[in-house]
């Protein structure tokens, strides 16, 4: 390891990519299909994801936004195969995460690295930071006398001191240090996809404020791809390219963070929108507040799975999976009557409320064909 590559954050662990993944290079880093994560449950089974796709870009930030329960960290943990999916592909890099015997998911967890949401209980209190720090180097076979530079450079990548934290343990550092500490340990084996699950959200506000700015320094420093999760729509605004909208184990929505924030077609994102306070205390909210509990994913609503809870909600919304599909380029929505155009306006009034839908705990089955609604029924 020579100077330079200390002091520029180049990190890099020699890698063995699969012959596919040479080959994928130029697609996307992530790509999601069909997933399903199915669990036993007291009474039943539920379907905690059911059945996502979308696509990571190289180098891209995803936002991945939902409420508390809507399968945000499943999804992650099934993407790592923490958990085994149930069903569904996981193409990471040209290779099929959910084929791989347990020597090659080893290999690509190394590339594969995760940020959790509580830092403290994440690093083991009996370990010193360095030997927490290391530990990616060490399982990756680095010669000793190459970790002790990688772990320096990127303690203080992560604005620490070596000198002053590497003989230290966990529980003398604050929270926000300790999720610094956290982003050493998954950076310093230079991953290519870094997933980050709402690594903020049990920081205090000003402290966010600093982690946000650290993965953000990152990964324009590594260009490593990220997948950012959190549960409100304004954390993941400056951080994320794009955005997937995720409520009761489905994508709503996925789109750049322009179209999510300045157009957003689904009744959730446009309540998740409204629900986030403004600079201005006297401004009036842009739309209805979201009402009601999630409900549970154990007896998901019929149809639209947000029918519940939706201001615009008709009979047809009971009847039929509203599947995702394009409102414009790379923005897709899925729901029967998009806040499109006039139906934006449309949706911010109690005209189009139906009393007839049926209530969650009548479904229908999810497969039958779906009626693909105009792109814009403004009726
Ligand atoms: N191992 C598990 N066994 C059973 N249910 C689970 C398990 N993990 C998560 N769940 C359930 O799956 C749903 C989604 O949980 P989770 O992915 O943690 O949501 P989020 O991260 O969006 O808050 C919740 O209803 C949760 O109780
Ligand atoms: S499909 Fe119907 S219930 Fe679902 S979000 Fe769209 S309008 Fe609302
Ligand atoms: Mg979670």
């Amino acid at each position: 390891m020579t100077a330079d590559d200390t002091t520029s954050g180049t990190l890099a662990l020699d890698k063995q990519p699969a012959p596919d993944a040479v080959e994928n290079a130029s697609g996307p880093l992530l790509t999601v299909t069909d997933l399903v994560q199915r669990f036993r449950v007291p009474g039943g089974m539920m379907n905690a994801v059911a059945g996502v796709s979308f696509e990571l870009g190289r180098g891209r930030t995803l936002g991945l936004v939902g409420e508390s329960g809507c399968g945000k960290s499943t999804l992650a943990r099934a993407i790592l195969q923490l958990t085994k999916p149930s069903e569904g592909s996981v193409l990471f890099d040209g290779e099929e995460l959910t084929d791989l015997p347990k020597a090659g998911l080893r290999t690509m967890r190394r590339r594969i690295q995760m940020v959790f949401q509580d830092p403290i209980s994440a690093l083991n209190p009996r370990r010193k930071i360095f030997d927490i720090v290391a530990e990616g180097l060490v399982i990756a076979g680095v010669p000793a006398e190459e970790i002790k530079p990688k772990v320096e450079a990127v303690l203080r990548q992560v604005g620490l001191d070596p000198e002053l934290v590497a003989d230290r343990r966990p529980h003398q550092f604050s929270g926000g240090q300790c999720q610094r500490i956290a982003i050493a340990r998954a950076m310093v084996v230079d991953p290519d996809l870094l997933i980050c699950d709402e690594p903020v959200a049990s920081l205090d506000v000003s402290v966010q404020a600093q982690v946000l700015d650290l993965l953000d320094e990152m990964k324009t420093r590594t260009g490593v791809s990220m997948i950012f999760v959190a549960h409100d729509l304004a954390v993941v605004r400056n951080i994320s390219d794009d955005v997937a909208v995720m409520y009761l184990g489905t994508i709503c929505e996925t789109g750049d963070v322009t179209a999510i924030y300045e157009s957003p077609a689904h009744p959730y994102t446009r309540a998740l929108l409204d629900a986030v306070p403004t600079p201005d205390p006297g401004a009036a909210p842009a739309g209805p507040a979201l009402q009601g509990e999630i409900p549970s994913p154990m007896n998901p609503p019929s149809g639209c799975r947000f029918r519940t809870r939706c201001p615009i909600a008709r009979d047809e919304c009971a009847a039929h999976v509203p599947q995702l599909r394009d409102v414009s380029p790379g923005h897709r929505v899925a729901c029967h009557f998009p806040l499109v155009g006039e139906a934006a306006v449309f949706a911010h009034t109690d005209q189009g409320a139906s009393q007839t839908a049926p209530k969650a705990g009548q479904t229908t089955p999810e497969d039958e064909p779906v009626e693909v609604a105009p792109a814009a029924r403004e009726d």
